[in-house]
């Protein structure tokens, strides 16, 4: 812990990985709670992801020591997640509240000062957003079983509005975050060594298998939030079902079979057609058309935050001023168009938002 939390003074003094080397190797069998292994695999990704890229893209390590690969993989075996930084530690693990009133704070950060702490936050607080959502999607299940319109249609309100809530949640990004920040600091350490040309061949977690093995850098894909509604929907995501699918091995294993219960009842979507009610109709339709308006969100805060700053990097380097004064030059060019996950991010996010508009009612 006491390099966990210090791990941006670390990277910025170029130290990390000589603390990392010298750390003992610690026994993790004492760990016993769910929420000491969740301490654990954050403090141990942030450690990792300092490692791997304390030097940004051009002085990558291809191994990472047997101090922190084999407490870091037996903590991760038994959590059911990989061994990299996912949402389920940058976001959903990393507060605890500073005060009674329950002002919320980060344990452990990355570089990027107040952005980075607004990127973290802001997104837990979409998360929050969620949370009358996510309990009313078993009232839409169980209204389905019992043929009860009146239900499903009051639960499918309250959906809609979180949506909403939601989106008015991911607002703040603007007001917390920098756009050059997050681009020419931040996203370097969310990413990972798959689908990533920086680390074109994985890493070695050394004591645990001599060949390299490739994880994903963190995504919004990693939530479960957006799976259980598109599931609930009946949102078909062809086209990046592989990547979506993948991505749910990234998540707290009760997340994951969260979304498969719900992906394996009747279709709510055939419920609301057969009812033919106005109401259960334009419930279920509201809940389109917010999922559509909080994907459309994403896709501006991804342009103001990534599309953007890469285009004035990219005329940075075309006027050849290849120095770093400006913050956006820092950035790894290996993340311009490809998200920190490893998708094409904004053709990914166009295509997702598209299948959403696909399970619109006719007529409605
Ligand atoms: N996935 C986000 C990005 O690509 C964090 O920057």
């Amino acid at each position: 812990m006491d390099i966990a939390q210090h791990v941006t003074e670390l990277i910025y003094s170029h130290t990390l990985r000589s603390h990392i080397l010298k750390m003992p190797l610690l026994n993790t069998r004492f760990l016993e709670s769910h929420r000491e292994l969740r301490l654990a695999h954050l403090a141990l990704s942030v450690m990792t992801m300092g490692y791997v890229w304390q030097e940004g893209e051009n002085d990558t390590v291809k191994i990472l020591p047997r101090n922190l690969a084999v407490p870091y993989w037996k903590v991760s075996q038994r959590l059911g997640l990989p061994p990299i930084l996912t949402h389920a530690d940058a976001v959903l693990a990393n507060w605890k509240k500073r005060d009674p009133h329950g002002n919320l704070e980060l344990l452990v950060t990355l570089p990027g000062g107040d952005s980075v702490r607004g990127f973290f936050m802001v997104t837990l607080l979409v998360e929050l957003a969620a949370v009358p959502a996510i309990k009313s999607i078993p009232l839409v299940i169980n209204g389905v079983q019992c043929g009860d319109a009146e239900t499903v249609t009051r639960a499918l309100e309250e959906i809609s509005q979180a949506m909403e809530g939601m989106t008015d949640a991911l607002k703040l990004m603007h007001a917390y975050v920098k756009p050059d920040v997050f681009y020419g600091i931040i996203r370097i350490y969310l990413s990972g060594w798959k689908d990533n040309s920086s680390m074109p061949a994985g890493l070695v977690y050394e004591g645990i298998q001599a060949e390299p093995m490739e994880y994903s850098g963190g995504s919004a894909a990693q939530s479960s939030l957006l799976h259980c509604f598109d599931e609930l929907l009946g949102v078909k995501h062809e086209e990046n079902c592989a990547f979506l699918t993948r991505m749910r091995n990234y998540m707290p294993s009760s997340h994951k079979h969260l979304i498969q219960d719900i992906s394996l009842q009747p279709s709510l979507r055939g419920f609301v057609q057969q009812e033919a009610s106005e109401l259960l109709t334009a419930a279920f339709q509201l809940c389109v058309t917010k999922l559509m308006a909080l994907r459309s969100y994403h896709i501006n805060v991804v342009s103001c935050f990534i599309t953007i700053p890469a285009a004035r990097a990219r005329q940075l380097r075309r006027q050849g001023n290849s120095s770093q004064e400006e913050t956006v030059s820092r950035a790894p060019t290996a993340l311009e168009e490809t998200g920190t996950g490893g998708s094409g991010i904004m053709s990914f996010l166009k295509t997702v938002r598209d299948r959403t508009r696909d399970v619109s009612l006719p007529g409605v």
